[in-house]
């Protein structure tokens, strides 16, 4: 795995400088092939989720393996120290999730790597974030880098303060990365660790922060990123406030909430965090269903929605799997932390 889970989120951060320099862009397929994107010319549908390879070295790193959507990993407006290590562990999940045994589902972390196609991951950072001079540098840094065909997505994410509402972190944080050179926004409404605070339920909030992001970043293109969930009536309320609100995409789904234990039967990152977010191999039908489900709204009720689709890709044709469901762009970030060369070999056989 490219993340060392025995360091801290800052350690990683200088590791990435030492992956492997190989660009693979040059291997695209040629420009009369390229997609509309938002307004952005995509060479490829397929991209990188927010992770914590997607920042410093190895957002760029990652650019020039081909990734075409690069998201960059959720920041706030001001500095918040990640959980101390380990806050990442692989999980021994030979069975998919299914909506309806979510919540009494308890996986087990092991240490050892699960064979490529099944590899499932959990993780709790706890939304962490630099210095925001460092954050602004990095992201200026990450879109002077990218090339025509490669679109910056910056995920933002906002928290209530004893000096600040939770409305004006969002916006705070959103025109940090605007004015740092985001090609888009992507409010982050679905981290799983912080399920206290989660508010989506609360449709009169999401509303407002949607809405007033979309004002302070105006001209670009906002996309929210959800949770999965299975209520149909639920999601449908949701997506039409997004859409009201003027929101340009969902990109979805984001890790999932459960208990994951130990071999010692114990909460894997301790008991002040029983809950951890679950993603890969385990997580892929969950993906494919909520995929279909917004899909098939999307054009039912003509939103106009880009759709993001995300979660649960381990091989190459698990892309073509989201695409299929109806995504417009398929993006991966657990099987991409294990191997940021993902598309090397889709890439050279296409010569
Ligand atoms: C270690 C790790 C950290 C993540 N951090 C973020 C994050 O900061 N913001 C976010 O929106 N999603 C985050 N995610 C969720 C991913 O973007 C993605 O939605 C989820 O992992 C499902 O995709 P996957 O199965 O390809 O991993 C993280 C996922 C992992 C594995």
């Amino acid at each position: 795995m490219y993340y060392n889970i025995d360091q801290t989120f800052e350690q990683n951060i200088e590791n990435y400088r030492h992956w492997p320099i190989c660009d693979l862009r040059s291997q695209w397929p040629e420009v009369s092939t390229w997609q509309d994107f938002l307004g952005y010319k995509l060479a490829l549908p397929i991209g990188v989720a927010a992770c914590p390879i997607t920042i410093g070295e190895g957002i760029r790193h990652l650019a020039n393996y081909g990734f075409s959507i690069l998201t960059y990993k959720t920041i706030r407006h001001t500095q918040y120290k990640a959980y101390q290590p380990p806050n990442l562990s692989y999980i021994n999940a030979k069975d998919l999730l299914m909506p309806n045994n979510l919540q009494q589902t308890w996986l087990t972390a092991t240490n050892f790597l699960p064979n490529a196609a099944e590899i499932a991951l959990t993780n709790s950072f706890g939304n962490a974030s630099l210095a925001p001079d460092w954050i602004a540098q990095d992201i200026a840094l990450t879109k002077a880098h990218l090339i025509s065909g490669q679109v910056l997505n910056v995920s933002v994410y906002g928290e209530a303060s004893t000096d600040m509402s939770q409305l004006d972190a969002f916006v705070a944080a959103a025109r940090l990365a605007k004015n740092a050179g985001a090609d888009m926004i992507e409010i982050n409404f679905s981290c799983p660790n912080l399920q206290e605070q989660l508010f989506i339920a609360d449709l009169a909030q999401v509303f407002t922060i949607a809405k007033k992001v979309v004002q302070a970043v105006t001209p670009l293109p906002v996309s929210i990123k959800m949770a999965f969930d299975d209520n149909p009536a639920r999601i449908k309320l949701t997506l039409q406030e997004f859409a009201r609100a003027g929101i340009r995409a969902i990109s979805a789904i984001n890790s999932v909430p459960m208990k994951v234990l130990n071999m010692q039967a114990q909460p894997v990152f301790g008991n002040s965090r029983k809950v951890s977010g679950v993603s890969g191999f385990p997580i892929k039908q969950l993906a494919l269903n909520f995929i279909e489900t917004i899909s098939h709204m999307n054009q039912q009720q003509q939103w106009g929605f880009k759709i993001l689709g995300i979660g649960g890709v381990t091989e190459f044709n698990d892309f073509d799997k989201l695409l299929n469901a109806g995504a417009d762009v398929a993006l991966s970030a657990t099987a991409v932390i294990q191997n940021p060369m993902l598309l090397k070999n889709h890439l050279c056989s296409l010569d």
